[in-house]
């Protein structure tokens, strides 16, 4: 079967926006009507006037869509798990909370944000605290509103993240469980990272800028801050972009970031920061015949739950709303 003239067909008749990240396989990315960083595409798919979203990316991308927009009817592909957001629930953060009592850190005195890359159960937790959600494009401005309330900031789950924006705005970060002084730091990280993004190492930086003088160095903040320290640009994918496109055609530069999207970008100027290939296996999952599927589950039009619909119940939408309506207000 061609699934993508079928796609294409389906896409035609029926009320449907398919929506991509930039990590999406290259046949599936093509396909899209939307495509965008992880704040970029939240925003347009609340925006889009179809009954339908078909969402290709990780799971917690899906849910901030219906989140957002309860009243349409989101439907993913594959409802493949971000590894990263993975590493937190609602037990993991109350525990970590704990840890931060038994630090002398009492709740009323701490802010949680949670980057977006995170369940819609522990966003909730996050709202019903007065805290926001973040992405990788907006976390600077998330960050400093928050340390408006003068509290001590709960940054969950990416430690990275937390790390490359604490020292980026000359603040004071500190891991939960590995470092020591959590009372004197500003910004209380979680311990969760993109396996992924921990491909990129400095040698790698070195290795680049020893062979080729004036290369320049683009990463995602989700890599090590030994990394993001190192490099020239630091944003999130749609920056990278933006930054890399608008770098004169002969000027060399290295990205650290996901293999499909700096792929789709190479030319004989760009490479790929790191030795091996840094796929995402959740972002990979999808596959033209995953999208045509659901396509098909949507035109039998029947009213129940669908197959791979994303649902959230009542409360947890209701706290997570809040807290990335948040953001939105930001
Ligand atoms: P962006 O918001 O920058 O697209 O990042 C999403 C992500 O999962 C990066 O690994
Ligand atoms: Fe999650 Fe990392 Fe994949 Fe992004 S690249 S979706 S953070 S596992």
């Amino acid at each position: 079967m061609n699934y993508k003239e079928e796609i294409l067909k389906l896409k035609a008749k029926l009320d449907v926006t398919l929506v991509a990240h930039f990590y999406q396989k290259d046949e599936v990315f093509e396909l899209a009507d939307i495509t965008g960083d992880s704040l970029e595409l939240a925003k347009k798919s609340k925006e889009s006037k179809s009954k339908f979203i078909v969402f290709c990316g990780v799971g917690f991308m899906g849910e901030s869509v219906k989140i957002l927009s309860p009243q349409k009817r989101v439907l993913m592909p594959k409802i493949a798990c971000c590894a990263m957001a993975r590493m937190i629930d609602t037990a993991y953060f109350d525990d970590s909370l704990k840890i931060l009592n038994q630090n002398g850190i009492e709740n009323e005195n701490i802010l949680p944000i949670t980057y977006i890359n995170s369940s819609a159960a522990v966003k909730a937790r996050v709202g019903q605290m007065g805290g926001y959600v973040c992405t990788s494009s907006n976390a600077y401005k998330i960050i400093e509103k928050a340390a408006e309330e003068n509290k001590k900031i709960f940054f969950v789950p990416d430690r990275c993240l937390g790390q490359n924006f604490a020292y980026k705005m000359g603040l004071k970060s500190a891991v939960i469980g590995k470092d020591k002084d959590l009372k004197d730091a500003d910004i209380l990280c979680y311990d969760g990272f993109c396996s992924v993004h921990q491909l990129f190492h400095p040698e790698d930086i070195d290795f680049y800028r020893k062979k080729y003088k004036d290369i320049l160095i683009a990463v995602h903040p989700e890599c090590d801050i030994e990394v993001c320290k190192k490099a020239d640009f630091v944003g999130s994918t749609s920056q990278l972009i933006k930054y890399i496109k608008e770098l004169p055609k002969s000027q060399k530069v290295a990205v650290g970031t996901e293999f499909n999207m700096v792929n789709r970008l190479r030319d004989e100027n760009t490479y790929i920061l790191s030795q091996t290939k840094p796929e995402c296996p959740t972002m990979n999952e999808t596959s033209l015949e995953d999208v045509y599927n659901t396509l098909k589950i949507i035109e039998r039009n029947e009213t129940k739950v669908l197959e791979n619909e994303i649902l959230v119940d009542d409360d947890t939408r209701k706290w997570a709303f809040l807290a990335l309506n948040r953001m939105f207000e930001v």
